[in-house]
């Protein structure tokens, strides 16, 4: 496995192979669902090229960029075992300009949700997934479904700015227990991981209250919330797959979202019906 920092000998690399690339961008920290990820790319690309790096623009002021967990040489082995090709590993200087030109999440669709309680994140996370996927130029780029509203804004970015680029959502994985695998459940204490169950036991319950033909949000969001209780609640939505809010369930079109704060963590969990 190859190992490049610069941005400009990556690109160079790459296209000297002239072969096609499956890009799995992380932030490092790597777990089963970022297997699943690379496992996808390995399966459908002749090369699998690999990004960590904890971006600082997607993290608001006061947010755990400093303790965002990292592991680069556990990172390391794991794309090593994966069949990785090549392991980018920039920094902010080499990533970043002064003053530099600007992609802004949308008005409206970045600033919901998620966007709404962090504001600025998305415009974060389309600056750095632009900077990369230019770099990098894959065939196809994967992300994970687990962060819907982030891979509909990146399809977003990519249909508005004509990337000839194709992307693949990856389904969540999950543990034993239902807990969708996440970086951030690091910080979960074993107890916060046991109430952290309360998300995905929510998210089922509202897909078999839609498999039995409840089709109304607004019962579906209550009874959600009902079982979320008595963790903290950010949101619970329901929208449809270009992630407008819908009253009414249309089993193919629909989303289930949740966000809850789990002692200091924010965790998110959807599921799509
Ligand atoms: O999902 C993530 O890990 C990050 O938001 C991404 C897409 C790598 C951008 O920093």
């Amino acid at each position: 496995m190859k190992i490049i920092n610069d941005p400009i000998q990556l690109q160079q690399y790459l296209k000297e192979q002239n072969k096609t690339i499956g890009f799995v961008p992380t932030m490092g920290a790597l777990h089963e669902g970022h297997r699943t990820l690379i496992q996808n790319a390995r399966e459908q690309n002749e090369l699998v090229v690999v990004s960590i790096f904890v971006n600082p623009t997607q993290f608001l002021e006061g947010e755990d960029f400093d303790k965002y967990p990292r592991k680069d040489d556990a990172d390391k082995k794991i794309c090593e075992l994966s069949g990785v090709d090549v392991l980018f590993f920039p920094n902010a200087q080499n990533l970043y300009f002064e003053d530099e030109v600007k992609i802004e999440a949308p008005d409206v669709r970045g600033y919901v949700l998620e966007g709404n309680t962090r504001a600025g994140h998305f415009s974060g996370v389309l600056r750095v997934v632009m900077k990369l996927l230019n770099i990098v130029r894959p065939t196809r780029a994967y992300f994970g479904k687990k962060d819907a509203q982030q891979l509909n804004l990146i399809q977003q970015m990519v249909k508005h700015y004509f990337l000839d680029i194709e992307i693949v959502p990856v389904d969540t994985v999950r543990d034993a227990n239902g807990l969708a695998l996440s970086s951030r459940n690091a910080y979960l204490s074993d107890k916060q991981r046991q109430e952290a169950l309360k998300i995905s036991a929510s998210l089922y319950e509202a897909a078999r209250m839609i498999a039995r033909g409840e089709n109304d949000t607004a019962q579906i969001k209550t009874k959600m919330v009902e079982i979320l209780k008595p963790l903290e609640i950010g949101y619970v939505a329901i929208v449809n797959r270009d992630f407008n809010p819908v009253t009414v369930a249309q089993v193919g079109d629909t989303i289930v979202l949740v966000e809850v704060v789990c002692g200091t963590t924010r965790l998110l969990d959807n599921i799509w019906l």
